[in-house]
């Protein structure tokens, strides 16, 4: 998240960040979109009610769809061509651009709102604050969302701590709040429950899109995706069919000065 990041653990950041698009489909097909409550507490923080809304980071699109059933105009930016091809496919109404947080491909004070999805994280925020401020309307919003497992439900915590491999972090949503930026009023923060219609099959197949499997030497992504199986087999909760995978959505907002 900031350039002077030293060495090795610039260079892990580097790679997390751009490996997505090499299990783009599954990305699209797996990966929990976000609550309709979440996103309208995000965009409430506006001085007027948003129109023109930019998704940075879009990936496949998963929060640009439920930009979009709000009936808002989104553009989605977003550096990787074949996660983008994604979102294309499921809205080809939607502009898509390449870019990046860092040098984003609008003009100054085009957008009501910038939101992002599970990506703020990988953003060096010296230079995307900056970006973000050019790009937004005075008085625009900016939220990042994320989307956790909600542990307190049991089993969820027990598989994470399962599936936790070498490249593994600290998330930003744990944080109180988010660094802050001269050109933005200081973060709020709420949380929203959310859930997810999994099968075992599926919840494997969503862990193999997280960035830290994605890098992890083949022998250990191979191993953590076995375990994760042969939990879910025997865990009761999880072992036959469809079951709910409770998720907490964490919302940081904040509004353009
Ligand atoms: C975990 S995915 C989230 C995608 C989507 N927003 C969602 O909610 O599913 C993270 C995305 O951030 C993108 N990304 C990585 N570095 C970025 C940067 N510096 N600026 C903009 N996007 C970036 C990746 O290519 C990837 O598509």
């Amino acid at each position: 998240m900031n350039s002077s990041t030293p060495g090795i653990e610039a260079e892990l950041h580097a790679r997390r960040a751009a490996s997505f698009g090499a299990k783009a489909a599954a990305y699209a097909a797996h990966r929990p979109d976000y609550p309709e409550k979440a996103l309208a507490w995000g965009l409430a923080a506006a001085s007027d009610s948003p129109k023109q809304v930019l998704d940075l980071g879009a990936g496949t699109g998963k929060l640009t769809g439920g930009l979009l059933a709000l009936g808002l105009a989104v553009t989605a930016v977003e550096p990787d061509a074949q996660m983008l091809e994604e979102l294309t496919k499921a809205y080809p109404a939607v502009t898509p651009l390449i870019g990046t947080a860092e040098k984003i491909p609008l003009p100054d004070e085009s957008v009501d709102a910038v939101l992002v999805g599970q990506a703020f994280h990988w953003f060096d925020l010296d230079r995307a604050y900056p970006e973000i401020a050019r790009v937004l309307k005075p008085g625009g919003v900016l939220a990042a969302l994320w989307n956790h497992d909600d542990e307190s439900a049991g089993w969820p915590a027990e598989f994470n701590k399962l599936i936790k491999s070498t490249a593994s972090r600290r998330w930003l949503s744990d944080y109180e709040s988010l660094p802050e930026h001269e050109a933005f009023e200081p973060f709020e923060k709420a949380t929203f429950g959310h859930k997810q219609p999994r099968t075992a099959e599926s919840l494997v197949e969503t862990i193999a899109t997280h960035s830290h499997l994605l890098v992890a030497p083949e022998a250990e992504r191979a191993a953590k995706l076995r375990a994760a199986r042969e939990f879910l087999d025997r865990n009761p909760e999880t072992a036959s069919g469809e079951f709910d995978l409770p998720l907490t959505t964490t919302v940081f907002r904040t509004r353009r000065r």
